[in-house]
């Protein structure tokens, strides 16, 4: 029987080890983790992360095929194939600091595989990490080897949150990639036989190493460009009248262009668009490619004067102030359908307004106070470690409260700012939500998902991203 590990019980490791054993019952899936919280969470009746689809997979193969421990050693010197998705936070000091990937998880993670390995080993990068860290890890692990023989794969994950089931069900495509010997050809094959099991074999592609991690940084720093793009237009939109949403519209018509991944925002966020343009950057730099590292930073900037954009529409338009102001902030997640808060704009936006000195009343359906309280206090990158290594009980920010309905954190509230697109906002009972609100009632929609007309009508003063301006905003003063 084949045995497959996995270390990392996170986001990207738990999903995809799930729909593994689900797909091959006759292959044993152990998932690892340093974290115990983690790791009793995967093996309860409370999941520790919210992925729709993922607790039906879960319950399929738990104490099955699909095992979840803190025994790491045992499991790594079992396997097969051992999957890597350990953190790969930016670096906050020394070299290429703010920009480079810490490997320090990584290599550690690599030093333990070749100490407790007796048998060979197919070790699969998963985690994004900067190109030609295989080399890297390949170097540690063939120093330390006694023998054994460690062949090194790419196999980056494409997985969206919030859609991971369904991606890993029907991937778009698996990329594999490998050393082009015969040694490497060998695991290449191995991996494919795995992802045969569900995947057609036309979308399963077999690339060099660096092809493999490359194109990871590459595929997500083209869809943030796509964001960056159309958030770059919705500001133009606002200032000439156009309305972004026809304007993507009639775009992704062009078939050359298509229509996905082209909805304006209050900003990107999630654990991969920023870090893997970051890498890419720093690599680009390393390689003394200054012209390209600028073309992408430039995709981050604009992101960041989008949420600014946004922080500085709110403060203007109610008369330059929110000092003291109640405002209700409808989703903290970085997208529906996840609780994930890593990198949301909605920090930077929160923080703003704070920084104006506003109140807010914060309620998102799948997002805890504890996390929002964690994410208000924490410093840039120190969400990228393992939880237990975070840093501990931040002081809580005062002006914050966090609520479990929407209803209780727009009482009383001079503005609502919606920052997450979850379903249940599009259909709240907004003339309720008017009644209780201070006057003039005000919308700001990060996301353009409620009819601002039928706003309008009942009395609010609407804001929508890259949309003609209500009056009101117009007469405000210009937005820096
Ligand atoms: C992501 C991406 O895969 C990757 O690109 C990014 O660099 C790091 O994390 P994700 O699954 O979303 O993966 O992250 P996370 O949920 O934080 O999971 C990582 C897990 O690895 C954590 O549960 C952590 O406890 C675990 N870990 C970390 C170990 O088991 N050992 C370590 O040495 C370090
Ligand atoms: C992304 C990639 O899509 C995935 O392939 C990769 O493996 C990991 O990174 P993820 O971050 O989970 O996935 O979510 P994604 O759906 O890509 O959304 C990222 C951010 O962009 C979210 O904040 C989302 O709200 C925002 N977004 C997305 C927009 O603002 N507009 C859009 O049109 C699409």
């Amino acid at each position: 029987m084949v045995k497959i590990c996995c270390i990392g019980a996170g986001y990207v490791g738990g999903p995809t080890m799930a729909v593994i054993a689900l797909k091959c019952p006759s292959i044993e899936v152990a998932v690892v983790d340093i974290s115990i919280t983690r790791i009793n969470a995967w093996n309860s009746d409370q999941l520790p992360i919210y992925e729709p689809g993922l607790e039906d997979v879960v319950k399929q193969c738990r104490g099955k095929n699909l095992f979840f421990s803190t025994d790491v050693e045992k499991h790594v010197s079992e396997a097969d194939i051992i999957f890597v998705s350990v953190n790969t936070p930016t670096k906050t000091r020394g070299l290429g600091a703010g920009k480079a990937a810490d490997l320090t998880y990584w290599e550690s993670a690599a030093r333990m595989i070749a100490d407790v390995s007796k048998s060979n080993k197919i070790v699969v990068e998963k985690s994004t990490v900067p190109v030609k860290t295989a080399e890297a890890i390949e170097k540690i692990l063939t120093h330390n080897s006694k023998g054994i023989n460690f062949q090194i794969l790419s196999n980056p994950e494409f997985l969206a949150e919030g859609t991971a089931i369904q991606d890993l069900l029907k991937p778009d495509r698996v990329l594999i990639g490998g050393r082009e010997t015969p040694d490497g050809q060998k695991a290449i094959q191995a991996l494919k036989d795995v992802y045969a099991h569900w995947v057609p074999e036309d979308r399963i592609l077999a690339t060099n190493l660096w092809s493999a991690e490359l194109s990871k940084l590459a595929a997500n720093a083209f869809l943030a460009q796509r964001i960056s793009s159309v958030n770059a237009m919705s500001a133009l939109c606002e200032a000439t009248g156009a309305d972004v949403t026809q304007v993507s519209h009639a775009v992704g018509k062009d078939s050359r262009i298509g229509p996905k991944f082209l909805n304006a925002s209050v900003g990107f966020g999630g654990s991969c668009f920023q870090k893997d343009i970051l890498n890419l950057v720093y690599i680009c730099e390393c390689n003394g490619l200054p012209e390209v590292a600028n073309y992408w930073k430039q995709v981050i900037k604009v992101n960041d004067y989008q949420k600014n954009r946004f922080v500085n529409r709110v403060v203007s338009s109610m008369f330059n102030t929110v000092s003291g102001k109640k405002i209700a902030v409808l989703g903290f997640a970085f997208k529906k359908d996840t609780g994930d808060t890593r990198e949301t704009p909605a920090i930077d936006v929160c923080k703003g307004l704070l920084g104006d000195k506003a109140r807010l009343s914060i309620y998102d359906p799948q997002v805890s106070e504890e996390q929002i309280q964690r994410d208000l206090s924490m410093n840039k990158f120190d969400w990228d470690h393992p939880l237990h290594l975070q840093p501990l009980s931040p002081t809580a920010v005062k002006q914050v409260s966090v609520v479990w309905d929407a209803y209780e954190a727009t009482k009383d509230a001079h503005g609502v700012c919606i920052l997450t697109e979850w379903n249940e906002f599009k259909t709240l009972d907004y003339q309720r939500i008017y009644d209780n609100m201070r006057k003039p009632a005000f919308v700001f929609d990060g996301r353009n998902i409620v009819n601002a007309e039928k706003l309008r009508e009942i009395g609010f003063i609407v804001y929508s991203i890259g949309k003609p301006l209500d009056p009101w905003l117009e007469d405000m003063p210009a937005v820096a």
